[in-house]
């Protein structure tokens, strides 16, 4: 299912958070969204699921104006992983990863059947954590769970904001290769909010960079490096890249090449 954003503008009072942004997520295939603090990036995911609607302009999933999908089915379409408070602290991990079946009707084994079945794709041991409150989880394994939440009724949209901020290095990277994979099992199209360039170009096939609510480019990583819009995008890029040969410098013992 694609994703169109047909000049979508979103204000709040006379702030204009996204400004006439028109972008396409094709069928199949994750974007990155890019952007400093209040660029617009929730924003923009906020209105494909209609936690927020635009002032003007309108986003289509699948061709269909999401305004026009009814609230059950968008639901169905859609999987939200939150930038925060993702997961109902009281609420063990099945009851939270289990909440969009239940809403949907779907009978108790089934839903449990689901729960272990996710909890296994994010790798974590279901006899362990299933019965576990949220609030008693590490930030990796809440992570964890809200990405189960998020796949919990197969949703053929995935939307993701700032999924793995917040954690060690190595847990993010364990992270960010197995959204890859699931993404290749699963095959949904997704949107994966970002301020790091670096996971952008690891776990999206192209990136939109917005800057004050407006769409500066998008593209596959290469596009953006070789040909930058502005010196906005050309800086990001720098940034990545002096941050890993620094790293490199760093850690390399002269004469060995990393
Ligand atoms: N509910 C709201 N009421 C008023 N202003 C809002 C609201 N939500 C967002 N904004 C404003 O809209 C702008 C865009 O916010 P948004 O949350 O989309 O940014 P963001 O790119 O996700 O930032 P961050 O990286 O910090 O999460 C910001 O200036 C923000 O203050
Ligand atoms: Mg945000």
């Amino acid at each position: 299912m694609s994703i169109v954003w047909r000049r979508a503008v979103k204000r709040f009072g006379d702030r204009t958070a996204l400004a006439s942004l028109d972008l396409e997520v094709e069928h199949g295939e994750v974007l990155a969204l890019v952007g400093g603090s209040g660029s617009g990036k929730s924003t923009a995911l906020k209105l494909v699921n209609r936690l927020l609607d635009p002032d003007e302009g309108a986003v289509l999933v699948d061709g269909e104006d999401v305004r026009a999908i009814e609230p059950h089915a968008l639901r169905r379409r859609v999987g939200y992983v939150f930038q925060r408070l993702g997961l109902f602290p009281h609420w063990t991990v099945a009851e939270n990863i289990g909440a969009t079946p239940s809403l949907l009707g779907w009978d108790r084994a089934r839903i449990d059947r689901r729960v272990d079945a996710l909890l296994a794709r994010v790798e974590l041991d279901p006899a362990v954590v299933r019965g576990r409150f949220a609030h008693e989880l590490s930030g990796g394994q809440a992570q964890r769970v809200a990405v189960a939440r998020a796949l919990a009724a197969e949703p053929p949209v995935l939307l993701l904001d700032e999924p793995f901020g917040a954690l060690d290095a190595i847990t993010r990277g364990q992270l960010q290769r197995r959204f890859v994979e699931i993404h290749r099992e699963l095959g949904f199209t997704g949107v994966f909010v970002t301020h790091d360039l670096g996971e952008a170009l690891l776990v999206a096939d192209r990136v939109a960079v917005l800057a004050d609510g407006a769409l500066v480019q998008v593209g596959e990583g290469r596009e953006l490096y070789e040909r930058p819009a502005d010196r906005y995008v050309a800086s990001l890029v720098e940034a990545a890249i002096e941050q890993a040969d620094l790293l490199r410098s760093r850690l390399c013992v002269r004469g060995e090449s990393p």
